[in-house]
């Protein structure tokens, strides 16, 4: 995320689809029974659908919301990640206003293309922490969720790969901890710029901020290169890898785009089996379709509880409020939803390079996929992910809410804005900061019985006494940051939040006055152990008492890894096609 996109021309290239069969609409759809029907062809419905049609037997049906990815440049180019969310390929959600946040009301970005939020996001590349995963297989009481055991989905899922300015990458990353034949293109960063060597020499500096070869290893404490789902300068995304021409020629595999799914219905009446879906579109249902084994919903955290919700699956009291018949009581449907606070913190620099020219960043992208636009906006050539020290009055009063001792609190992206972001009066430098571990639980809730209607977004951000205490400590471990020695002919003076903000009164002001979500909502139809009084789906991700419906997206994680949430989903998804295989014997 960033605090202000530079304005460009965008060229949009529009080349009609040739390729593939992805269907523009409802009519051009063949009569073809299909044996799943995938919701939403975002960043885990497109691997889902994928590895199912690698069985011939298997005819799959994909329904997007959305447009087709093809030819869409906005998306290809990763410079222009900003431009993507505000050239229609996004759902334009915003949250209630937010009281722990003056009252603002929040843009909450989601994709509406294939691909979906992989297609406009930042491309940051992260795991989260062994201790993540370990207590995901902890809570479901289900080891095939462990960090051993999801590695391999992790390497399925990758494939290293050259950064685009082609640099040895030797030192920047782990190869040992990497996959270089799976489906999406991986690299280090592929533009250098002016402030990479400070950012290494401050790890030198403070011992709060060690080198750490990978932050992908299990273990993200310290101070890494980036790694970003850049292949050769051009966006990797569900779409790209997973809907690659070679596999939408398979004749078993089916998307059909600019199409809704408003709600999931009983297959026959009165059963507790849930196989069809009703499509629709610009305000009226067309037609239903019925699944032969399964329905997968992969709508994402917002979109995934919106649809059941409207299914009549979900609080009793809430759906009978708003007319909607109860079909089926789940109270957790759209709960504990859980975002990470991300702000941008700026100081002044010495500096008198001249900004990015965003034009020529773009032609320079065009021709050869090299350059400063083989980067997101808000994407930074090194990450680091810190602890809060043991000793931290806050564990007085809190337990620690991480998942385990190899698990970060908060993350720190330093940013070269004196290039890109840089303003007509002044040089910049920023630090991106994220809080990783929220306490703070919100809630996605629908507002009518009109599914065309959007949902009720709140994340409910910096809502305990954790969460604001930790969030203000990454502001102040990056004042330590750039308070090192490597910064001192370079970082002249805070500008954002300014330097009279001094007390914790100032700080917190200042955060719950700019900071925005990181779109990394999840937890919104989490997955609990099958006794469980609490929760959506069961460890096979199969919705609690419904036959015939899976849940395979954001949605499901019980808590939010401490990263950012893209890998979490291709392993959700590449784990869930394994599973969905082995229960039909498809193996
Ligand atoms: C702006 C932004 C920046 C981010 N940056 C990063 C980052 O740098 N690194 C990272 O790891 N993560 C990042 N994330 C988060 C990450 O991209 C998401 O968590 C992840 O992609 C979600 O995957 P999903 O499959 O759950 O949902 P989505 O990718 O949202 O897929 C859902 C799909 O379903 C479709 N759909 C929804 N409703 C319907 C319906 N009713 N009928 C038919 N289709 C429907 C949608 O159009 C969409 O294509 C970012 C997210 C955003 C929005
Ligand atoms: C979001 O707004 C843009 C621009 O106003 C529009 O083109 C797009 O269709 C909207 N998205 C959805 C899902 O309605
Ligand atoms: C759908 O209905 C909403 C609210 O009534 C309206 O704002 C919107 O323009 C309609 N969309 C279409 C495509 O008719
Ligand atoms: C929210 O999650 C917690 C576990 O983290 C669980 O105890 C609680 O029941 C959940 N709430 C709902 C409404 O599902
Ligand atoms: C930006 O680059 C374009 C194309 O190279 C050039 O025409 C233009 O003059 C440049 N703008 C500035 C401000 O340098
Ligand atoms: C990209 O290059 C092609 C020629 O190779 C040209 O036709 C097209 O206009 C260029 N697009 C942009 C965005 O510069
Ligand atoms: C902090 O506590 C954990 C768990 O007790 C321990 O493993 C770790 O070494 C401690 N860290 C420091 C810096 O003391
Ligand atoms: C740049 O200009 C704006 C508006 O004129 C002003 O608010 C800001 O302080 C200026 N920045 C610097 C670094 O001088
Ligand atoms: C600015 O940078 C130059 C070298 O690039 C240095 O000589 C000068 O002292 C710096 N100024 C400040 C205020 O740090
Ligand atoms: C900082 O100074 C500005 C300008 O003088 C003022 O508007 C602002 O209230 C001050 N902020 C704090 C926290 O003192």
């Amino acid at each position: 995320m960033a605090r202000q996109p530079l304005l460009l021309s965008v060229f949009l290239l529009a080349i009609p689809s040739a390729l593939g069969r992805i269907y523009g609409g409802i009519n051009n759809l063949p009569l073809v029974e299909y044996d799943f029907i995938v919701v939403g062809g975002g960043t885990a419905g497109p691997v889902v659908a994928n590895r199912l049609t690698e069985n011939p037997q298997l005819n799959v049906l994909v329904v997007e919301a959305g447009p087709s990815h093809e030819g869409v440049l906005v998306t290809e180019v990763p410079g222009l990640m900003l431009q993507v969310q505000s050239s229609g390929y996004d759902w334009n959600y915003t949250t209630i206003p937010q009281s722990t946040m003056n009252q603002r009301i929040l843009r909450y970005p989601r994709g509406f293309i294939l691909g979906g939020c992989s297609s406009h996001n930042s491309m940051f590349w992260s795991r989260g922490s062994s201790d993540d995963w370990n207590r995901w297989a902890s809570v479901s009481k289900d080891s095939s969720w462990s960090w051993k055991n999801v590695f391999p989905f992790m390497i399925k899922n990758e494939r290293w790969t050259t950064p685009a300015d082609q640099h040895d990458q030797t030192g920047e990353f782990d190869p040992s901890v990497h996959g270089f034949h799976g489906s999406i293109g991986v690299s280090t960063a592929g533009y250098p710029t002016k402030i990479d060597s400070r950012v290494l020499q401050t790890t030198q500096e403070l011992e709060e901020f060690p080198f750490l070869s990978d932050y992908n290893g299990g273990r993200p404490i310290g101070l890494s290169w980036y790694q970003g789902n850049v292949d050769h300068g051009v966006r990797s995304t569900a779409a790209t890898a997973y809907f690659a021409p070679e596999f939408l020629n398979r004749p078993n595999l089916h998307v059909l785009v600019n199409t809704k799914v408003t709600r999931v219905l009983p297959t026959a009446q009165k059963t507790n089996v849930f196989r069809t879906v009703e499509l629709g579109n610009d305000n009226r249902t067309l037609r239903q379709l019925t699944a032969r084994k399964e329905v997968i919903l992969s709508a994402g955290a917002i979109n995934t509880p919106h649809i059941l919700l409207h299914s009549g699956i979900g609080d009793a009291n809430e759906l009978q409020n708003l007319g909607v018949p109860l079909l089926h009581s789940l109270p957790s449907v759209g709960k504990n939803m859980t975002d990470q606070p991300y702000v941008s913190l700026v100081w002044t620099v010495n500096s008198t390079a001249p900004p990015i020219n965003g034009t020529a960043a773009l032609e320079e992208w065009n021709k050869t996929h090299t350059g400063p636009f083989t980067m997101s906006p808000t994407a930074s050539n090194h990450i680091a992910f810190l602890r809060l020290p043991n000793d931290s009055s806050i564990f007085q009063t809190n337990l620690d809410p991480a998942a385990g001792t190899n698990t970060p609190h908060m993350e720190l992206t330093p940013l070269d804005n004196g290039g890109l972001f840089q303003t007509s009066n002044g040089s910049f430098v920023s630090m991106g900061i994220t809080f990783l571990t929220p306490t703070s639980r919100g809630s996605v809730s629908i507002t009518s019985s009109d599914p065309f209607d959007p949902p009720r977004i709140d994340p409910n951000l910096l809502a305990s006494e954790f969460d604001i205490f930790t969030f203000r400590e990454t502001v102040k471990a990056s004042q330590r940051f750039f308070a090192a020695p490597a910064w001192n002919d370079y970082v002249i003076a805070p500008f954002q939040p300014p330097a009279n903000a001094t007390s914790d009164e100032d700080l917190d002001a200042y955060l719950r006055g700019s900071a925005i979500a990181s779109s990394h909502g999840s937890g919104t139809c989490a997955m609990s152990t099958q006794d469980a009084p609490y929760g959506v789906v069961n460890p096979d991700l199969r919705v609690k008492g419904i036959e015939g419906l899976r849940i395979v997206d954001a949605s499901i994680m019980p808590f939010v890894p401490a990263g950012h949430t893209q890998v979490p989903v291709y392993v959700i998804a590449e784990k869930a096609a394994h599973m969905i295989k082995a229960a039909w014997n498809l193996v």
